[in-house]
């Protein structure tokens, strides 16, 4: 059989998600309930306003309005965006800093594929959003892993030692997926002087691409720092998918900072990239909806409530973590090997992702963007394997 043996491998490295299932299978009867934490596909529905929008625009047709945006997407969209961000971070954005994407995922994928020359190297900090060694690899860069500390705290010293006169890029995401840890302003200074002493040191511009996937869905009051204002060459990848929880509609933006050098070129290189990769315009239908949707947001309180029921029982039951600050999920350190730790937990029907497939290994991932219930009923089996495992 001929296909890529890299894509051979990618399947081969992600095999742990399909064994786990399939261990499941033997183990736990048909009739047995699964509870499913391993993927952020939120159980939450969408706003209210989201689907009057959605109805509004429905009922509403336009010649043309189901064919393709400009590359860069609908200008009453990007204009949308651009009015939003200079409010938020006082700062003159306009459309022509905006470009629409399918998704996050798309919005990194065509910045990637923007700005690297083979064999460039971008930085990600571990524990990292599993897919940027493919995203990066996708564009011929090549993945750099500086780890955080052991409370996922920014270790400027490991970024440091990473970075290199082939550096191009280092990817930050706060809130973190798989950690909910919010990367604090002075961190972000930090890495803002590290980088400006770089670029002054190899004479270039590195970039810092600032994953916002999960920037509204933040808890107990928590703030994230605005990036725009600590560094000038930011690049942010934005998301409709958790806020708006439609990840089905593939619906996002990028957003390059107004004072950076030769933006114009980056939103060309942006938009040529857009058409080349295949996802041509954005979908159209979710542009023209989320255009007047900036600033709605699902009920942050529903997912608060998930994340503490979860958490004062994991932590009566002995699990070790940090409670997250933001996003969806809980990282707890377990006893022993992760892949054996989640095996167990699939016998009580109860499905998590190792921390293996994170960066870090003796961790697991908790998605708890659930059914309350699913919570509730589930909890008896995350006792009896963590009593197993102690
Ligand atoms: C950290 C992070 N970045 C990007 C994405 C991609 O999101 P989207 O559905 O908008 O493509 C996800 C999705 O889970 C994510 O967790």
């Amino acid at each position: 059989m001929s296909i890529s043996s890299k894509v051979r491998e990618g399947i081969a490295a992600s095999s742990w998600v399909v064994n786990i299932f399939e261990y499941r299978s033997p183990v736990v009867s048909e009739e047995k309930e699964v509870y499913d934490f391993r993927l952020g596909n939120p159980k939450i529905e969408p706003p209210a306003k989201f689907v009057e929008e959605l109805k509004k625009v429905a009922n509403n047709p336009f010649p043309g309005m189901h064919g393709y945006s400009a590359l860069a997407g609908h200008i009453q969209a990007r204009e949308a965006i651009a009015q939003t961000l200079s409010e938020e971070r006082g700062l003159s954005f306009t459309a022509h800093h905006v470009i629409m994407t399918s998704g996050g995922a798309g919005a990194l994928n065509i910045i990637l594929k923007a700005i690297l020359n083979p064999g460039e190297e971008v930085i990600v900090l571990a524990p990292l959003y599993l897919e940027y060694p493919y995203y990066i690899d996708n564009h011929g860069g090549v993945c750099c892993v500086a780890e955080t500390n052991a409370d996922f705290t920014v270790n400027i010293d490991t970024i440091s030692a990473k970075i290199t006169p082939r550096t191009k890029a280092i990817i930050i995401n706060s809130p973190n997926n798989p950690t909910g840890m919010i990367y604090s302003g002075d961190s972000l200074k930090s890495i803002a002087r590290l980088l400006n002493e770089k670029n002054r040191q190899f004479g270039k511009d590195i970039f810092l691409i600032y994953d916002a996937a999960y920037q509204d869905i933040i808890y107990d009051g928590n703030k994230v720092p605005d990036i725009f204002n600590i560094y000038s060459n930011t690049i942010f990848a934005a998301s409709y998918s958790k806020p708006l929880s439609i990840p089905g509609e593939r619906i996002g933006f990028a957003a390059v900072h107004p004072a950076m050098k030769n933006s114009g070129e980056l939103m060309d290189a942006l938009t040529f990239a857009n058409r080349v990769l295949g996802y041509l315009s954005a979908p159209v239908l979710m542009q023209h909806v989320v255009a007047n949707l900036q600033g709605v947001c699902v009920d942050r309180v529903e997912y608060q409530e998930r994340r503490d029921m979860l958490c004062d029982a994991l932590e009566d039951f002995g699990y070790s973590f940090t409670r997250p600050m933001g996003a969806y999920y809980i990282f707890p350190m377990i006893p022993g090997d992760d892949v054996l730790f989640a095996q167990g937990l699939s016998q009580e029907g109860i499905l998590v992702l190792p921390g293996k497939s994170f960066g870090r290994s003796g961790y697991i991932r908790i998605a708890f963007c659930v059914n309350k219930e699913t919570i509730t009923n589930s909890l008896p089996g995350f006792k009896r394997v963590i009593e197993r495992f102690m």
